[in-house]
């Protein structure tokens, strides 16, 4: 059904755009869409990614899985169907946070190439920065830092990624950061390394 059958009209024009938002805050905002397995490190990284950059003065926001699962998608399950609404209404979320200037933290499992390519279309390739956060299942697994991978085995969680639901690796990340035999600070600062200069305002109007 398109749109005006539907007697909704959406209206994009802002009084104060994203341009002026962005100089407002001087930084230049972009989804840092990060992926990978349950228990890989993505929260961590994210946690230790917006510390530096609110140091450094930056506005930025962090959408994580455990977090929004706990509100805004508290209906969803880990089916096939629940986990591409879940990242849906992640990726239109995090495009309302960047249309007003804010560097956004995406932190999700995202599991398939098609749900990520969902989020990159919401969100506009330009701003949908994806990174992998590569962390062996075997890692991850022998981590078990919710537990969750133990009940996983035991059939206690179905449809759980890397055990009994898939997950695959991002053919063409903008970034991969391999987590395994490295310390945590050299994960946050390979990606910073990274995502600073895209966010960096140039300071004109
Ligand atoms: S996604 O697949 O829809 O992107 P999301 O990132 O929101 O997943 O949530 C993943 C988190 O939910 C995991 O870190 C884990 O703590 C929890 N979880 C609970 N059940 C599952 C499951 N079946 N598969 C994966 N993660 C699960």
């Amino acid at each position: 059904m398109i749109q005006s059958e539907r007697h909704i009209y959406p209206s994009y024009d802002q009084f104060v755009s994203r341009h002026n938002k962005e100089w407002l805050l001087q930084q230049r905002s972009r989804v840092i869409w990060l992926t990978g397995l349950s228990g890989s490190g993505k929260t961590t990284i994210a946690k230790g990614v917006e510390r530096v950059l609110y140091e450094m003065g930056h506005l930025t926001m962090i959408l994580d899985g455990d977090n929004v699962r706990a509100g805004i998608n508290s209906n969803l399950g880990f089916s096939p169907e629940d986990r591409a609404e879940n990242i849906r209404r992640i990726a239109e979320t995090a495009k309302l946070f960047v249309q007003n200037g804010v560097v956004t933290i995406c932190s999700f499992v995202s599991p398939t190439h098609a749900i990520r390519q969902v989020a990159a279309d919401i969100i506009g390739a330009k701003d949908f920065i994806e990174v992998y956060i590569n962390t062996p299942l075997e890692l991850c697994e022998k981590r078990d830092v919710k537990g969750l991978y133990a009940k996983a085995r035991k059939g206690e969680i179905p449809d759980f990624t890397g055990i009994s639901a898939p997950f695959e690796p991002p053919q063409r990340p903008a970034l991969e950061i391999q987590t395994q035999g490295r310390h945590v600070e050299d994960s946050i600062k390979q990606l910073l390394d990274y995502i600073v200069p895209l966010v960096q305002h140039d300071g004109s109007k």
